[in-house]
């Protein structure tokens, strides 16, 4: 594509953090921003050069933001696929509606992943109590998840070989589940790769990845290779690229693998944008995650991803504020606040970046 002109207008569906940012990065290289984003609190609007507040299902709205925009870029995994294809029509967009639709549901991403090769947990569809018991009997308990809208460990449950099927399921209140083996895993890890509307990529150094209660908590970048093996890294830096190649992916595209206490990577989840465990990227490598995106966007060279150190990011979560407090007064600490109206448990309010070499 051609390089967008200073001034032009990148349209980013979702006004989240990571919109934001994406916003930030935007505006460093001479670009404005228009953000699409239903009605409640949206910390990317107060950045924005224009923002609309509508459904991404109201056709007018999509369509004279279509008419607005230069490019699009998508920070919320869960747009309609319907709204990318019609941007699509008319300005390029990025990640693309298949990315966006295999990554949308858990099992079209893990059954995507296990055709191109690459390892997963076992794991099964689950539609009813009697799909469930037999999958919970064959993997003795596990994982259940919905299928779709599920983030930050919401939407899912841990369960033992002799649960109830029934409960579990009105518990979650769908029937459009997965049930996952219970992985027994020493670390987490991360991989982000970077392909362009010309289909070169780049990859950043892996993260590792500690969470509390579903969340993430920290992350370490580039990952050690007394964790992440030499061999460990090859396979998941070919999983992600084999991915995004597949998905004709446009942006970014992060993959959470686990690696197991036998030495495996297994492969959890794919996320089409950027993602939390890659916030290190601002201030630690050489294009962060957001720059990277906004270059794809703009039809602009991709930067060098190098990371310029070892990393750790802290996110800062509602209950954690007193912490921001005390970071604040650190010098070398960076900080990256939301902005958001309200403080509440759980909620990603702001995130720490240091380096820890
Ligand atoms: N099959 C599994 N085995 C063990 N732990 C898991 C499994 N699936 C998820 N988890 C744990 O729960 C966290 C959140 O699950 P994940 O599938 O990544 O959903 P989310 O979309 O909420 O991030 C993971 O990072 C991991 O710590
Ligand atoms: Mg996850």
């Amino acid at each position: 594509m051609k390089m967008l002109p200073e001034k032009a207008m990148i349209g980013v569906l979702g006004g989240g953090q990571l919109g934001r940012m994406a916003i930030e990065a935007a505006s460093a290289l001479g670009y404005r921003c228009h953000v699409f984003a239903p009605d409640g609190d949206a910390p990317a609007t107060d950045i924005a050069a224009v923002s609309t507040r509508a459904d991404y299902t109201d056709t007018a709205a999509l369509t004279a933001f279509a008419n607005s925009v230069d490019s699009v870029i998508c920070e919320f995994e869960n747009v309609p696929v319907e709204a990318m294809d019609m941007l699509a029509n008319h300005v390029p967009v990025c990640p693309g509606g298949k990315a966006l639709r295999v990554a949308q549901h858990r099992l079209s991403e893990k059954d995507n992943a296990r055709t191109l090769g690459i390892s997963t947990p076992r794991y099964a569809g689950v539609k009813d109590g009697a799909s469930l018991a037999d999958a919970l009997s064959r993997f003795g308990g596990g994982i259940l998840k919905t299928c779709r809208m599920g983030y930050d460990g919401k939407g899912q449950m841990r369960l033992a070989a002799d649960a109830d099927p029934l409960a579990a399921i009105a518990h979650l209140g769908s029937d459009d589940l997965i049930l996952e083996e219970i992985v027994d895993f020493t670390a987490e890890a991360s991989f982000l790769v970077a392909r362009d509307h010309q289909g070169q990529i780049a990859v950043w150094p892996a993260s590792i990845n500690q969470h509390r209660g579903g969340i993430l908590h920290i992350s370490e970048a580039p990952a050690l290779a007394d964790i992440l093996t030499p061999a460990l890294w090859d396979e998941g830096k070919a999983a992600v690229i084999a991915m995004a190649e597949d998905l004709e992916l446009t942006g970014v595209l992060a993959a959470e693998m686990f690696i197991t206490r036998d030495g495996n990577l297994l492969f959890n989840e794919i996320a089409p944008r950027p993602h939390n465990s890659f916030h290190w990227t601002i201030e630690g490598a050489e294009t962060s995650q957001f720059s990277q995106l906004i270059r794809v966007a703009a039809g602009l060279p991709m930067g060098r991803v190098n990371a310029t150190g070892r990393w750790r990011m802290t996110n800062i979560l509602g209950e954690d504020m007193p912490l921001l407090d005390t970071a604040m007064a650190e010098p070398g600490v960076y900080i990256h606040r939301y902005g958001k109206a309200e403080a509440r448990t759980g909620r990603k309010m702001a995130h720490l970046n240091q380096r820890i070499d």
